[in-house]
């Protein structure tokens, strides 16, 4: 906070609860002239733009809806080059967050605003993400929920006593965020981690098993998607598709402990259907073209890239950095998958690539040679000498120790001191 605050502050605005009660305070509290809330389009529900849309109008605040649809959505056609997720979740949240960050730096800048908003709170990751973005330029960050320690209970009676057009109180039963990417449901009974859910936290997916199984080829060009079943589809409708067709058949649902940056540990639900068929058909066309040792040197990479996505940190030096290792990977992530969608889950059945690390004859029962120059017998010197040395290290450890051991009963015969 400046200590002489002045201008326009440009608050990212849900028309929920939090947000809402951040419009008067921002003036109140902070002292600032005036606010204009900013939302981002990263494929939420229509309703949640109604919602905030209403809101802001009943506030009297001046608002900005900002698409941002296809850059997200790109942003998660990359991550899936990075298999990219993070103790089981694909990141959803966490990679939209730069893409909202900016587009309201922007629209806060082309507006001439001397500060910047968000309401989230002092326990999660959002303001961290939204904050890496917001102070690398020179414009004010406030974070009114968390710097006015506000709690759930104390936004509710302020905004009754200010008449704020708040319906439902804080609505509804569970912190539910929502994008292109993923759904993630939080909260209320869901705190408690032996608590099991029952289907009606679910809205994307249906119960597993409730559709007849069925399969879905999805084709790569240098790992990234190109077409879904022969057709080719910008990338926003190609993941609202898959969203719907594998969610039909429960596909992409996650339970997990998370473990947020702050070192809170979180119960967390999520939905994501064609996350989970595209990092399927994805790592499945990896293991087909890359090699071993690619593989399992990608893994780490791959690990730390979805750290640095969870962070928020997608444009960090490192992320950079392993971009390019990852990008050189993709040169051969060329091909085509097909899926199985099936009571919950999307298996790969089958995958074909010109660049197939593969040889039918080599690999095959029924050849006796292994190439034109390589007999099966060319393996026995190999086997002769696989393990050699840990038989050697083995072999050294066991008579060290049985001469310790031999040692030991002839000192204990001749000093007898201890016993
Ligand atoms: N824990 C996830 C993340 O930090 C998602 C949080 C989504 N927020 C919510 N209110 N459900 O990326």
């Amino acid at each position: 906070m400046t200590s002489d605050p002045s201008g326009t502050v440009a608050l990212a605005f849900s028309g929920g609860l939090d947000t809402t009660v951040c419009v008067p305070l921002i003036k109140e509290e902070y002292g600032y002239d005036d606010v204009i809330g900013v939302t981002v389009d990263v494929g939420q529900p229509a309703k949640e733009f109604d919602e905030a849309e209403e809101t802001a109008e009943e506030l009297g605040l001046d608002h900005y809806v900002v698409d941002a649809k296809e850059e997200f959505a790109d942003l998660c056609l990359q991550s899936v080059k990075a298999n990219g997720t993070y103790q089981g979740y694909p990141l959803g949240t966490a990679l939209a967050r730069p893409v909202i960050a900016n587009a309201i730096l922007e629209v806060a800048e082309e507006q001439g605003c001397s500060a910047l908003a968000h309401g989230c709170t002092g326990k999660g990751n959002d303001q961290l993400r939204f904050e890496a973005v917001w102070r690398a330029s020179d414009l004010d960050v406030l974070a009114p929920v968390r710097e006015l320690g506000l709690t759930r209970e104390w936004e509710n009676e302020y905004a009754a006593e200010k008449g704020l057009p708040v319906e439902g109180g804080d609505g509804g039963r569970w912190s539910i965020d929502t994008n292109l990417w993923s759904r993630s449901v939080e909260g209320s009974e869901l705190e408690d981690p032996a608590h099991v859910p029952g289907e009606e936290i679910y809205d994307w997916t249906q119960a597993p098993g409730s559709a007849e199984p069925e399969t879905v080829e999805i084709e790569f060009e240098q790992g990234e998607v190109v077409a879904v079943d022969g057709q080719s589809q910008d990338a926003v409708s190609l993941v609202e598709d898959l969203n719907e067709r594998a969610g039909k058949h429960g596909v992409g649902r996650t339970d997990t402990m998370e473990d947020r940056m702050l070192g809170l540990k979180v119960r967390e639900n999520y939905e994501h259907p064609a996350a989970t068929v595209l990092l399927t058909a994805h790592e499945a066309l990896e293991s087909l073209v890359l090699t071993q040792e690619e593989r399992s040197f990608k893994t780490g990479i791959d690990q730390r890239w979805a750290e640095k996505g969870y962070e928020g940190l997608v444009d960090a030096p490192l992320t950079k950095a392993l971009e390019g290792f990852i990008e050189q990977t993709q040169t051969k992530v060329t091909g085509t998958v097909t899926v199985k969608l099936d009571g919950g889950q999307a298996r790969a059945v089958g995958r074909e690539s010109e660049y197939a690390v593969y040889s039918e004859s080599a690999a095959s029962f029924n050849e006796e040679a292994v190439t034109d120059d390589i007999e099966q017998d060319d393996a026995t010197g190999v086997a002769k000498y696989h393990g050699f040395q840990s038989r050697l290290a083995n072999r050294v450890a066991e008579n060290v120790a049985a001469k310790q051991a031999e040692a030991a009963t002839d000192g204990g015969e001749e000093t007898d001191t201890d016993e």
